[in-house]
């Protein structure tokens, strides 16, 4: 495994629309293993393929609605969709691709996805809270969309630490996607 590149805003890369992955072979799966290097490296929640520079429609995202004393796991989605979503949750939102920027961003509660996996096996898994934005916003990276685009506004840091001192749970505030 290697760590890659995270492409900055300002990179066409992050502007493009992503093409469907039709071959997955090793290529791909050392893609997908130097991307986790990478996401676990840098501390954030997701990353898309198009921030390391490659623009197929594939991404990760760490799952951390896990029970308590279990690990926290990377999710590989290839290809995926959005088939379902409820619920509206609002929040600072980053992204590894926009360092030490927060913006107060609305999202779906609840997001179904389908997906295929590194084999091309589809399969469908669900998000909640802090997975279900992270699926949204590394969707839109396959699209060239970034939060900034979306924000209703970009958090000055009053507002962060406001929000944060607010929520002390969520203080460690490291929700770059
Ligand atoms: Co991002």
């Amino acid at each position: 495994m290697a760590l890659r590149n995270i492409m900055e805003q300002g990179e066409p890369c992050l502007e493009k629309h992503c093409r469907p992955v039709t071959e997955f072979n090793e290529k791909l799966h050392i893609l997908l293993d130097d991307m986790a290097e990478t996401l676990i490296k840098a501390n954030g929640v997701g990353l898309a393929a198009p921030q390391v520079g490659i623009l197929r429609r594939a991404v990760l995202v760490l799952e951390t609605n896990v029970p308590e004393g279990q690990e926290e796991y990377i999710i590989e989605l290839i290809n995926p969709e959005i088939i379902e979503k409820s619920g509206c949750q609002a929040g600072p939102e980053g992204c590894l691709s926009v360092p030490g920027v927060f913006g107060w961003v609305e999202r779906p509660e609840k997001v179904r996805v389908r997906a295929q996996d590194r084999n091309g096996e589809w399969f469908e898994v669900e998000g909640e809270g802090l997975t279900a934005r992270a699926f949204c916003h590394e969707l839109d990276h396959l699209e060239g969309i970034l939060f900034t685009s979306l924000a209703d506004h970009i958090m000055d840091q009053d507002e962060l630490n406001e929000y944060y001192g607010l929520d002390s749970e969520d203080a460690d505030g490291d929700e770059e996607t």
